[in-house]
């Protein structure tokens, strides 16, 4: 008995409540009974159920049952907003921490701040008003949260909210005639687009790797999409294990790309030259721009070890067996500086994990070949340079002879892109014009330390001799005095 009565007692609590509170909307009351399509949306509407009225936004008396008095401009009403009185209405509560404290909510309070760095606050065509306001992206009079799959920003959603403009040709001339409008369309091609075509909010959308509110020009070095940012852009998803775990796909690619060799150029050097993670998978599609597969990427760059590649006996086979053609040597992440420790029959030798005595053999005759070239060429310059410093301490001049050396050096920096023809003789052409040039240098270099123990020698016996003079001068002397005393 006494749990229903008090059970009767909070119903009638909860009836007073919720009737109070429709009450003092008279707005809201009043534009229902007019069945617009305002108060229809505001049903749902996130500001709604925090128990802000159509005055909050509007403005006006929305206790006030009559609407001369409701909708009175000395009461606040301010109409219908246009251009950045949108977003100024919006921003009197979001930008105040206090008024959003109030309603028990502890969201950022930045959104206008942070639209106002952003590339979207540059003026509309019409000079009047930014080219986005709060609900170009939000919607209005139905907003929910940024979770509710209804929110036009909710990750299955933002395609079609960023497309809206990005996807319209003419509307985007008026503003920059050079800008690609092709972003949607090649999002549907890579990875992360069909997955979001097909219902999963996980992958990347547009606002992932641009932001929302703060999206910058790309060229911006501010922007998450500018070259040296990117790869921690891509990381906040791809290192996280616990969110990457359902796709089964390692999550080391940036811990790898550190460590590489582009990674550090990139990363410490800031070398824009070096590829950043969108350089070799794309920006928006499968491939980047031109590039039939992210396996065909590395000659975008390394042009010269592309080319000869293609002509090389290893086209043909690695296309049969469906290998990549870089990355089956260097990796793809992690590619470390390449050194001569990669060629040859050693274990450690790439050309070994195809090739042995019984498997491939002609290939590993020539791995073993091109090794030793390199090795005769290296112990060759080695040999010349040693012999030329020797020379030079000496104090000989043999400039000539060190100048011709770099040719010898130059050799062997072509020999490491000539590898890639993977062709005994055209390597052998240019490992061994370096051989030659080193025998030349250390001639020449063996030549003046000779000189210099000739002239070593040749002054010993002159200073020999010339003491010799002078000792017999001496006693030759010595004799006539004594003579001349004798006299
Ligand atoms: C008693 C009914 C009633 C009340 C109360 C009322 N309105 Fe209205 N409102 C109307 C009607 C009818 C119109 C359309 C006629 C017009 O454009 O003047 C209208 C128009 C509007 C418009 C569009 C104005 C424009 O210039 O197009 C806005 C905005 C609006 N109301 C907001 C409010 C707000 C906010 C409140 C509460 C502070 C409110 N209304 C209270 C009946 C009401
Ligand atoms: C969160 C802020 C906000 C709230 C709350 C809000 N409005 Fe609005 N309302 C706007 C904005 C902004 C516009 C201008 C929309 C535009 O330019 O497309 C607008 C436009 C309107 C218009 C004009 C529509 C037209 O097509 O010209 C009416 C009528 C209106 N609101 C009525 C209401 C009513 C009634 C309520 C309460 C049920 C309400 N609004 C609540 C922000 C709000
Ligand atoms: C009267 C104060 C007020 C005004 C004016 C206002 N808002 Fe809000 N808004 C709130 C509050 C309070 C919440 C709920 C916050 C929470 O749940 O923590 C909210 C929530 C939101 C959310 C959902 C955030 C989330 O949880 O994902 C969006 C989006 C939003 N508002 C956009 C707008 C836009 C756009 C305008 C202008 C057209 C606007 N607001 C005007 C107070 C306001
Ligand atoms: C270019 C589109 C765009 C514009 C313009 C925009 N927003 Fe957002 N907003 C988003 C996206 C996308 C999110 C989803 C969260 C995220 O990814 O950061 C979001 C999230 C939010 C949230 C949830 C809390 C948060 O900060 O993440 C609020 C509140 C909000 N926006 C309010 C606003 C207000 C107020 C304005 C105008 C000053 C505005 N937004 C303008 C795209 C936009
Ligand atoms: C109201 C139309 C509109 C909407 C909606 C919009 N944009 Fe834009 N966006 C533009 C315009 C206009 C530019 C500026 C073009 C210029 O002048 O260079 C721009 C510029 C950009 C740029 C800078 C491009 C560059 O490198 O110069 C990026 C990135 C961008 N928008 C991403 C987005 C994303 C992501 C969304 C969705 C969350 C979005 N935009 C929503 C109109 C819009
Ligand atoms: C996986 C990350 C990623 C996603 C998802 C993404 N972008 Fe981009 N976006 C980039 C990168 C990276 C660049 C180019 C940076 C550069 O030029 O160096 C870029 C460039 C842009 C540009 C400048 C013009 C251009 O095409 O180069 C616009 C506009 C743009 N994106 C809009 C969008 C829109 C709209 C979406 C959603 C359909 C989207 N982006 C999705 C990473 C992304
Ligand atoms: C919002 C999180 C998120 C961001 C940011 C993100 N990705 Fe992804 N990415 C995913 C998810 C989830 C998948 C799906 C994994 C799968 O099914 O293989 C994926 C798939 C991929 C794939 C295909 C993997 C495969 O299966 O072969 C590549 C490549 C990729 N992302 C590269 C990037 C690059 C490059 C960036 C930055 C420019 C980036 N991603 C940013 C979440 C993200
Ligand atoms: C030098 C080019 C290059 C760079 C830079 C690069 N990748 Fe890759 N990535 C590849 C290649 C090649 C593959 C193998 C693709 C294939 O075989 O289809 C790959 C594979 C992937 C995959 C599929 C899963 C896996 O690990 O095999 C993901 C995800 C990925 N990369 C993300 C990234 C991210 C994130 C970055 C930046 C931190 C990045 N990549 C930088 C070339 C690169
Ligand atoms: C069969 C193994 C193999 C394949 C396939 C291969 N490389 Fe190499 N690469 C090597 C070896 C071995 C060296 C080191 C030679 C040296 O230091 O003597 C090297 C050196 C390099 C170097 C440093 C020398 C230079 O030219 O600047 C680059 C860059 C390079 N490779 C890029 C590529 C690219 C791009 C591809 C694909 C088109 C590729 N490699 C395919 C084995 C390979
Ligand atoms: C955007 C251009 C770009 C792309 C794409 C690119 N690289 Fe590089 N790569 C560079 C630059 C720049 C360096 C020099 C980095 C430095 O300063 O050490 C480099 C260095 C290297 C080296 C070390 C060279 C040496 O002297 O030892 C190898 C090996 C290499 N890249 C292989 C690859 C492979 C394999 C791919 C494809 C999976 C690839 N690169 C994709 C620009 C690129
Ligand atoms: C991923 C396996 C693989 C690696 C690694 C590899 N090769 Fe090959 N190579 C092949 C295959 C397969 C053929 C074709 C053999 C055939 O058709 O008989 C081939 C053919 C060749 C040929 C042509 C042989 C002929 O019959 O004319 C040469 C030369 C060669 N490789 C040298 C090298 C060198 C040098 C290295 C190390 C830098 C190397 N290969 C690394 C798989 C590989």
């Amino acid at each position: 008995m006494k749990t229903l009565r008090m059970l009767a007692a909070l119903i009638t609590i909860i009836v007073a409540l919720s009737g109070r509170a429709l009450s003092e909307d008279q707005c809201l009351t009043c534009h229902a009974g007019l069945g617009d399509k305002e108060s229809q949306g505001y049903a749902h509407d996130i500001h709604k159920a925090k128990g802000i009225s159509c005055a909050g936004c509007h403005g006006g008396n929305a206790q006030a049952d009559d609407m001369d008095k409701g909708m009175d401009k000395a009461a606040g009403f301010m109409g219908v907003p246009h251009g950045d009185d949108i977003s100024k209405a919006c921003a009197s509560c979001h930008s105040s921490p206090e008024k959003m404290k109030s309603f028990g909510s502890n969201l950022p309070t930045n959104q206008w701040e942070m639209l106002q760095t952003s590339v979207h606050a540059k003026l509309s065509t019409n000079g009047n008003e930014h080219i986005a306001q709060c609900i170009t992206c939000h919607g209005v009079h139905g907003i929910v949260s940024v979770k509710d799959p209804r929110s036009p920003v909710y990750p299955l959603n933002v395609v079609k909210t960023c497309a809206q403009c990005h996807s319209n040709a003419s509307f985007m001339r008026d503003y920059n005639p050079a800008m690609p409008v092709d972003q949607v369309e090649k999002y549907r091609t890579s990875v992360h687009g069909t997955l979001n075509a097909k219902g999963d909010p996980k992958t990347a959308e547009c606002a992932s790797c641009h932001g929302s509110h703060d999206i910058r020009a790309a060229k911006d070095a501010k922007s998450r999409v500018y070259g040296v940012n990117i790869p921690a852009t891509c990381s906040g998803c791809h290192s996280d294990a616990e969110r990457m775990k359902e796709y089964k796909i390692p999550t080391d690619q940036f811990a790898k790309f550190s460590r590489s060799v582009h990674g550090a150029a990139l990363l410490q050097k800031h070398d824009l030259g070096a590829p950043a993670c969108n350089d070799c998978h794309g920006n928006h599609g499968a491939a980047p721009p031109g590039v039939e597969s992210v396996s065909k990427v590395c000659g975008t760059c390394h042009a010269l070890n592309a080319d000869l590649f293609s002509a090389s006996p290893h086209k043909k086979a690695f296309d049969d067996r469906k290998l990549p053609e870089c990355e089956t040597c260097h990796g793809n992440h992690e590619i470390v500086a390449a050194t001569d420790k990669l060629l040859g029959v050693s274990n450690d030798a790439v050309c070994s994990k195809c090739h042995r005595p019984d498997e491939n053999p002609k290939g590993y005759a020539v791995a073993k070949t091109m090794k030793s070239l390199i090795d005769s060429l290296e112990t060759a310059s080695d040999t010349a340079a040693s012999i030329v410093n020797d020379a030079e301490q000496k104090g000989m001049e043999v400039s000539e002879a060190r100048f011709k050396l770099r040719d010898a050096h130059q050799a062997r920096l072509q020999s490491r892109t000539a590898v890639h023809s993977f062709d005994e003789q055209k390597f052998r052409d240019v490992v061994s014009g370096g051989i030659a040039v080193a025998a030349v240098v250390a001639k020449e270099g063996k030549t003046a330390v000779d000189e210099y123990y000739f002239r070593r020698w040749g002054l010993g016996i002159a200073t020999l001799i010339i003491s010799l003079v002078l000792v017999s001068l001496y006693f030759t002397i010595r004799r006539i005095e004594r003579r001349q005393a004798e006299k």
